[in-house]
């Protein structure tokens, strides 16, 4: 089932996730909802509290780019990483690239990442995983993680460009009446 991805400013997108602790049947519904909406959007990640969930579970888009690709549905099976209670071991390097998020409408920036981090997480069953990500992996993980702590990417933009954002969005909820 698809779910509807809240949107900022709503205030949940800012607590903190909770830990999962119980890994049973509404986790794997959640999980296989979360998927689906990720791959509907498109999304290259997404994290539970985007679906109003805030519990640190989020599922990164795996499937591969296919230029090939003809036109009517895709015969590619589409595939995603599960990665529950994260936490990044070790960074290093730097990466600059334009992000956006599906949280946050409208607006895409440059973000300075790391270029490499080393992952420990639980998988959706919770086995322990470890892991290491570069490049544009490395980019979504340190993308959705931040969601686990109520970041958003726009945090990591200058004070200037945020409130410039802020205004703007103010004043369309205004404009729709909301
Ligand atoms: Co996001």
């Amino acid at each position: 089932m698809i779910r509807k991805i809240i949107t900022y400013p709503n205030p949940l997108l800012r607590e903190k996730s909770a830990l999962v602790t119980t890994f049973d049947a509404e986790l794997q519904t959640l999980i296989k909802d979360m998927a689906e909406t990720m791959f509907d959007a498109p999304g290259a990640g997404l994290a539970a509290v985007q679906v109003g969930v805030n519990i640190q579970l989020v599922v990164i888009n795996t499937t591969e780019d296919d230029e090939e690709e003809e036109e009517g549905p895709s015969k590619k099976e589409r595939t995603f990483l599960t990665l529950i209670n994260p936490e990044i071991l070790a960074a290093e390097g730097e990466q600059v690239d334009v992000e956006g998020c599906l949280s946050v409408l409208d607006l895409t920036a440059k973000v300075k990442r790391f270029m490499k981090v080393k992952v420990r997480a639980q998988n959706a069953k919770g086995e322990p995983l470890e892991f290491e990500a570069e490049e544009f992996f490395a980019r979504v993980i340190q993308h959705e993680f931040d969601h686990l702590q109520g970041t958003l990417f726009i945090d990591h933009l200058s004070a200037l460009k945020r409130n410039l954002y802020k205004k703007r969005i103010k004043k369309q909820l205004a404009e729709e009446g909301k």
